[in-house]
């Protein structure tokens, strides 16, 4: 761990932060799917100098001087990301993933024009046109789910696509545990001539281990987060594939266009540097074990949760997730629960949610950060029985039906779980777990 030496001087409350979190994340058990650890590395280029400059446009064509050394260090991460991803061209400037799908709309739709995407309640994306998300304001959003059984609805697609002839789809999510269809989503938005976009911010790393397949063969654009399976930086990609400029020549100039100046301005060139590292990191035969070991990891893991009886989503996972059912409405109350023995996990909606995205039935967990750590099958069915002896332990608790009250139950509940003495035993064997496989520094 660093030492901040620096921050610790002039900036005693911030050191503080720092040094709690730091410790949070070296003794819990990080089950976001969305979360991983990056190395010491990729942290160095974070913190670096490479933050004070400006760099408006492109390499080789910058509205700011002296950016020399900053078009070469873009060029690098541009060229690692085209050989990795096996793609013609990349744009490394979003500065997530939600402007990096922003610029999408802005390259391939006009204002008011139909597009299509996953509902958000159904696992997908804020930014694939929910009724919230800026996507929708601007854009007729049409959405499409999942079938009770976690599949995507394959027929409902092809038949709203018939129906409302959108511009532009989405195939990606934030809470899917199958593998995506490119393939059938592709004759699906040719046979309407649209835009295919994957999102594949959460299974970017397993693409590139080939742990789960590749989009790029099927869509024409690809956008990713850099932060999640791939373990870099928090930023944001946007590949055109060579099947989107055979559709359009121009798409690849378009989406540059769509980034700066339609939507942003100076790229975050120490989150470039970044990207670079992690990217360098992922080329490795080491990443491509890392990514398989991350999906034998979530089946285990899923294994050991139904082995116990309990429900998940699709009866198993193809990748790195796991949406656990927990009972209607009662996703806050294990997150809660399993804060309370330090697993990190998040609540969820489920399919055919019976509550609500606030209160929902389902928990996400996942094993990106957990494999970085080096746990491996022995410690998911650890983590798979604490879940469940966690789920015993609170089974009784339940939220009030009328949504008054609601929030005072929940907090009055985390301090019971805190207190409670069967919780406490389970968090000190998670504990000496996250003692045995501490934070990595490097994986090269
Ligand atoms: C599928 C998908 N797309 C896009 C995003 C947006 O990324 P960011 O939070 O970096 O804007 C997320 C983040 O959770 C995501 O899961």
């Amino acid at each position: 761990m660093s030492d901040y030496k620096f921050i610790r001087k002039q900036d005693s409350e911030i050191y503080k932060a720092l040094i709690a979190e730091g410790k949070r994340q070296a003794e819990g058990v990080e089950l976001i799917p969305s979360e991983n650890i990056v190395s010491r590395a990729v942290l160095e280029a974070m913190g670096s100098m490479l933050t004070n400059k400006y760099s408006e446009g492109y390499p080789n064509a910058r509205y700011y001087g002296g950016n020399e050394v900053i078009d070469k260090i873009e060029d690098i991460a541009r060229n690692r990301a085209k050989k990795l991803f096996r793609v013609p061209y990349v744009n490394v400037q979003p500065y997530s993933g939600s402007p990096a799908n922003l610029a999408v709309y802005l390259a391939t739709c006009s204002p008011g024009d139909t597009i299509m995407g996953h509902l958000l309640t159904a696992g997908g994306h804020l930014t694939h046109g929910w009724k919230a998300s800026a996507t929708s304001m601007f854009y007729k959003a049409v959405q499409y789910g999942v079938k009770p059984d976690g599949y995507l609805d394959i027929d409902e697609i092809a038949r709203l696509a018939k129906e409302h002839r959108p511009k532009l789809i989405w195939v990606g999510a934030t809470a899917y545990v199958r593998e995506f269809p490119f393939k059938e989503l592709a004759a699906i938005a040719d046979s309407v001539g649209a835009y295919l976009a994957a999102d594949i911010a959460h299974i970017a790393g397993l693409v590139v281990a080939g742990a789960h397949s590749s989009p790029v063969p099927y869509v024409h654009i690809v956008t990713t987060t850099t932060h999640k399976t791939l373990r870099g930086p928090r930023g944001g990609m946007i590949m055109v594939t060579e099947k989107g400029l055979a559709k359009d020549p121009e798409l690849a100039a378009k989406i540059d266009r769509a980034i700066f100046p339609n939507l942003q301005g100076g790229p975050h060139n120490h989150t470039t540097a970044g990207i670079a590292v992690a990217l360098k990191e992922a080329s490795t035969p080491r990443f491509r074990a890392y990514g398989k070991q991350i999906v034998a990891n979530a089946k285990t893991l899923a294994g050991a949760l139904m082995k116990r009886g309990i429900e998940i989503v699709s009866n198993g996972t193809d990748n790195h997730m796991i949406l656990v059912k927990c009972g209607t409405g009662r996703g806050a109350i294990l997150e809660i629960a399993l804060d309370a023995i330090g697993l990190t996990t998040n609540k969820n909606t489920i399919p055919d949610e019976p509550s609500s995205p606030f209160y929902p039935s389902g928990i996400r967990i996942g094993t990106p950060s957990i494999t970085t750590r080096n746990m491996k099958e022995r410690e998911m069915r650890m983590i798979g029985n604490w879940i469940a002896d966690v789920m015993d332990i609170v089974k009784d608790e339940q939220l009030s039906a009328e949504k008054t009250g609601r929030k005072a139950y929940l907090a009055n509940f985390s301090k019971r779980a805190h207190a409670n003495s069967k919780l406490k035993k389970i968090h000190a064997k998670v504990r000496a777990l996250c003692k045995k496989f501490p934070i990595p520094q490097s994986f090269v």
